[in-house]
């Protein structure tokens, strides 16, 4: 008892600095803590959010860290890449130890005495250690002043208040983050033998990609707020920015950073911010070979012919289960075609105009080709010396062939790539974006509301760099170079002058259409081009803010989307303009002023509705996948000449005013009677907004019924939720003629018309049980007749 005493007494007097029974708040010379002790030897910030001594890393290794003491991760390691042993040895007897010496050097030791880190100080016997509230471990001499701090050498966490200096670099693997030459702050894959950019985007020149290389002082910093800043003009604010919030952003294992915001009451990490939207754009994720897979779901697999590496570890890639012999190689080999596939980057030659079998020929007779890329059309072909980045593009209309000996087997070999090849050892770690859209939680880490605000605010950053994958999949194009991708952008859109626009509108005489953000006009350009112009009302954003968001909504391109053409921003002028869709929107046709002049028959109708999802389907998954519409309805598509539809007005929620007074998402996007229920019930919003406005809309292709404001069945008005109802029923019975437009006289395709009602039905229900619009996509597609029987009847 009196020894428990003395004990407790001893205690409380050294509480101060080193006591062995609780943790410490410093560290002064003579001290060291040992990995045998690590739970009850650590230091501990002042406010306890931090702690700092010895982490567990395997059954006997250790590393020297910081970690966020709640939920034990690790935003600093001394020794990331040799761990320490545990325990001690009976040879010896002191085990591995972390000490401040006499002299003012903090060592870490393993249990041979070899020194595994230090801090290469020596401020002298009045030194201390100790960690600070924002996680930084500071040796402080005796004169007060800071001679070390864990903030200068970060491992792969940037904490707030950080800098990230010139010479500092974030590092996961063979990827980092780090201030190149030219003051941009870059992603880079630096593996054993290539080394590649692939954030900012390679495709396009920074100012493109909003930075600026003239700013030399290579700082970026962390704010309390969620607020990033580098002085290459890059800036990003978290999804939930404000005090008090715990962040930290970390270059993850899979080569991407993210922010990330701690949720105390799961205690568990939100994602709020991340570099890389596409994972398969990260260099090197699939290693030398392997080729990155959106199609099941993200996945790395080896070519025919191939394996991997190292089965745990993709980042090693996939080798040949063959060698290529040089004799006569163009009677040992033959191709394997990859459809859609390309590696990115490393072509020994590149050439245009020329037929598959040239390309073929040159890549068969040269022993240093190992596959090349070929691409129809203008006959673009190139002939790779290195496999790496390799994807599978599903807007890429072209295709990679890979050298595979003569003898190759193609049955055999398309049976076994399944079960070795899955993404399986390091899928865990590799984590997408596409599918967790829809609001699908992963692991413990709640995406969901990434998507949301990302969706409101719009990170511009993202934004660049998803619209760099859009353009680099464009069916018309692909850029192979900066200059290629930067002069397609250029090539097609543009500033205007005010005075240009004015001239064109006819000083804004012909007003064709209005909305929640804008008048739209028509006009003529000097080259006689029609245009619609819009008038943007309740813009408040700094030119250049607006520059780079409408430059990015301009990138995009597709069948089904209105195309930006161009933009004016002067003064107080904000203006857009796009490509002048002739037949004017579907709510005209459906129920407006044109339906007596000419109806919409069966076939445009289902064009249409596939033609939306087609649409809708690449807004939210090929291309931005932030993209979130939010306002999807009959006025919001428009009508070519062949009845072809193009949505209009995506990517414009970021543009609309974003003062504290209209912040709310609520009300400044959306339509009544499309909205989705989840609106009114403050839920998050995702994709699936869209989904349901999209199911709205199909209910009213089929009864050419404004149904979202009420219709009449039998006489009696019936509201919509009871309407849906009515339709569930009809579905039950097939006797779908109940709710086919009556206009049509009973033209048209049954089997259609109940694929289109019983989707829009899955669209209306239960948000977690909502489709994809993907999946709409192809639900519609595989009753498309286009191609098909002549034998309808309109
Ligand atoms: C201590 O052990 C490590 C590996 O455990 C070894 O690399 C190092 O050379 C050893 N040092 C001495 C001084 O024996
Ligand atoms: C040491 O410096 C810090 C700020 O740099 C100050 O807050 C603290 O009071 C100083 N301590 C002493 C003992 O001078
Ligand atoms: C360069 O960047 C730093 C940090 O963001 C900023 O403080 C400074 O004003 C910038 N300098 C110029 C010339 O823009
Ligand atoms: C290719 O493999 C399949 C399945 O293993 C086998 O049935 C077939 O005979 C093989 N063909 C050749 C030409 O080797």
């Amino acid at each position: 008892m009196a020894v428990l005493l003395l004990l407790s007494l001893l205690s409380s007097l050294s509480l101060q600095f080193c006591s062995c029974a609780s943790p410490w708040q410093a560290m002064t010379t003579g001290s060291y803590m040992t990995p045998e002790d690590h739970d009850r030897m650590f230091l501990l910030s002042p406010d306890t959010t931090f702690s700092c001594g010895f982490h567990q890393v395997g059954t006997n290794a250790f590393t020297f860290s910081i970690w966020y003491t709640t939920v034990k991760t690790v935003v600093w390691t001394a020794n990331p890449y040799s761990t320490v042993n545990g325990y001690s040895s009976p040879v010896n007897l002191y085990g591995s130890r972390l000490s401040l010496n006499k002299d003012g050097n903090m060592v870490l030791t393993d249990t041979n005495g070899s020194t595994v880190w230090e801090s290469k100080t020596s401020s002298g016997k009045h030194t201390i250690v100790s960690l600070l509230d924002t996680g930084n471990l500071v040796i402080i001499d005796s004169g007060n002043k800071t001679v070390w701090q864990s903030f200068d050498s970060p491992t792969d966490t940037l904490l707030p208040r950080q800098n990230f200096k010139k010479d500092t670099r974030l590092v996961s693997g063979y990827h980092y983050l780090y201030f190149d030459n030219d003051n941009i702050l870059r992603l880079l894959y630096d593996g054993p033998e290539i080394t590649s950019i692939y954030w900012p985007s390679p495709d396009y020149t920074s100012v493109s990609n909003g930075r600026n290389r003239y700013n030399n002082t290579r700082v970026a910093f962390l704010d309390d707020e969620g607020n990033f800043v580098s002085s290459d003009g890059f800036k990003i604010v978290a999804s939930d920015s404000g005090p008090g919030v715990k962040r930290r952003i970390t270059i993850d294992k899979d080569g991407n950073i993210r922010m990330y915001s701690l949720d105390a009451s799961i205690r568990s990490w939100v994602i709020t911010w991340q570099a890389v939207i596409k994972m398969c754009d990260v260099h090197g994720l699939c290693g030398k070979n392997g080729l990155c897979d959106y199609s099941e779901g993200l996945k790395c697999r080896c070519p025919p012919e191939h394996v991997m590496v190292d089965l745990t570890d993709w980042n090693k890639g996939c080798k040949p289960t063959f060698t290529i012999s040089s004799k006569k190689p163009h009677e040992d080999f033959t191709f394997f075609k990859q459809p859609h596939a390309d590696f990115y980057g490393f072509d020994l030659r590149f050439k245009q105009s020329i037929r598959l079998q040239e390309c073929r020929d040159i890549c068969l007779y040269d022993n240093s080709c190992i596959s090349f890329t070929y691409k129809g059309g203008i006959g673009m072909c190139y002939i790779k010396y290195l496999n790496y980045n390799g994807q599978v593009y599903p807007y890429f209309l072209g295709d990679n062939y890979m050298k595979v000996p003569q003898s190759f087997n193609s049955s055999a070999s398309s049976i076994s790539k399944q079960e070795s090849l899955t993404c399986k050892p390091s899928s865990s770690e590799i984590m997408l974006g596409s599918e967790n859209m829809y609001g699908i939680k992963k692991d413990n880490i709640k995406w969901i509301y990434f998507y949301v605000f990302t969706a409101i605010l719009g990170v511009l950053e993202l934004l660049v760099i998803v619209t760099g994958w859009c353009l680099f999949f464009r069916k018309s194009n692909m850029p192979k170079s900066m200059e290629d991708g930067y002069k397609m952008i250029t090539n097609h859109f543009r500033r205007f002058t005010y005075r240009e626009l004015r001239e064109a509108t006819g000083k804004f005489k012909e007003e064709i259409g209005r909305g929640g953000t804008g008048i739209v006009y028509r006009g003529v350009l000097e080259d006689k081009r029609l245009v619609a112009v819009k008038k943007l009302s309740d813009v408040e954003q700094g030119e250049e803010e607006f520059w780079a968001e409408v430059t990015l909504i301009g990138r995009i391109n597709h069948m089904n989307l209105v195309r930006m053409m161009g933009f004016c921003s002067e003064g107080k002028n904000r203006l857009l303009v796009y490509e002048y869709v002739e037949n004017g929107s579907l709510d005209k046709y459906l129920f407006g002023e044109r339906i007596t002049e000419s109806l919409l028959g069966w076939r445009q109708r289902y064009k249409i509705a596939l033609g939306t999802a087609r649409g809708l389907a690449y807004l939210h998954h090929e291309c931005l996948e932030w993209i979130v519409h939010c306002d999807v309805k009959p006025e919001n598509i428009l009508l070519t000449r062949n009845s072809d539809a193009k949505i209009a007005d995506f990517g414009l929620a970021k543009l609309a005013k974003r003062d504290s007074s209209s912040f709310n998402f609520t009300h400044m996007r959306g339509t009544m009677g499309y909205m989705a229920p989840e609106w009114a019930l403050n839920m998050p919003i995702n994709a699936k907004v869209d989904v349901y406005s999209y199911g709205v809309v199909l209910l009213e292709i089929v009864t050419g019924t404004r149904v979202s404001s009420g219709i009449i069945v039998d006489e009696t008005q019936v509201e919509f939720p009871d309407f849906v109802e009515k339709a569930k029923q009809i579905l039950a019975t097939e006797r779908i003629t109940d709710l086919v437009d009556g206009k049509l006289k009973g033209c048209f395709d049954p089997e259609q018309a109940i694929a289109m009602v019983r989707i829009a039905v899955s669209c209306l229900g239960d948000r977690s049980k909502r489709p994809t619009m993907d999946k709409i996509m192809k639900a519609l597609m595989a009753y498309d007749d286009e191609d098909g029987h002549p034998a309808y009847l309109y």
